[in-house]
């Protein structure tokens, strides 16, 4: 199904395809329990979450919309410094919306952190989190992950959205890069 080139590169497979679908279809049922009879304003972060975000909305029954931001940190050495840009902010108002910010994944946990204090700083009616991935192990700034798919190693993962020099977003599942494609040990 795929070329060769993209599996040769995956150590190992961390979660499968029907792993990550099972635990989806949990969350939008958990998801769309927990806002019945309100409706959802989902806010995906570019680029990782969009598969995700695509996957969990068709399990969500509840009337829902959905907006994207993209930011960046300020080069690739000062991630941890925290300091961001935003490359595309939200296109709608979130005043007095129930707000679920999508995240394929919380590492540092300071991009969650800036969007965070963002979003609640347009006045939404709720704000919650839901990641598909948590590395704690990383973590620099605590957040709060309201729904979490799975809490993983600290592996260099791709797959599902998940890339490596924008590589292997197109993957179905989740796996561990082979150290040598990115230069580690
Ligand atoms: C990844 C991921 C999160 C962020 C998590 O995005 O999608 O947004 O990093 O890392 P943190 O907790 O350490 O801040 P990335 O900047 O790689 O962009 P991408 O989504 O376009 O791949």
């Amino acid at each position: 199904m795929f070329s060769n080139d993209l599996h040769r590169d995956i150590e190992a497979v961390l979660l499968t395809e029907e792993q990550i679908q099972r635990r989806i279809a949990e969350l939008g049922a958990q998801i769309s329990a927990d806002y019945a009879g309100k409706e959802l304003h989902l806010i995906g972060v570019l680029r990782g979450a969009v598969m995700f975000l695509a996957d969990l909305m068709r399990h969500l029954t509840i009337p829902c919309s959905c907006d994207f931001i993209a930011i960046a940190s300020y080069g690739m050495d000062t991630k941890s410094s925290g300091v961001v840009r935003i490359l595309k902010d939200l296109d709608d108002s979130i005043q007095g919306k129930h707000v679920l910010i999508v995240e394929d994944i919380v590492d540092t946990g300071l991009t969650l952190n800036y969007i965070l204090n963002l979003i609640r700083s347009r006045n939404p009616a709720s704000v919650r989190v839901c990641a598909l991935l948590d590395k704690p192990e990383r973590r620099i700034v605590p957040v709060e992950i309201h729904y979490l798919g799975f809490t993983i190693p600290n592996r260099f993962v791709v797959g599902y959205g998940l890339d490596y020099a924008q590589k292997y977003r197109n993957l179905p599942y989740i796996g561990i890069l082979r150290p040598e494609i990115y230069g580690g040990v």
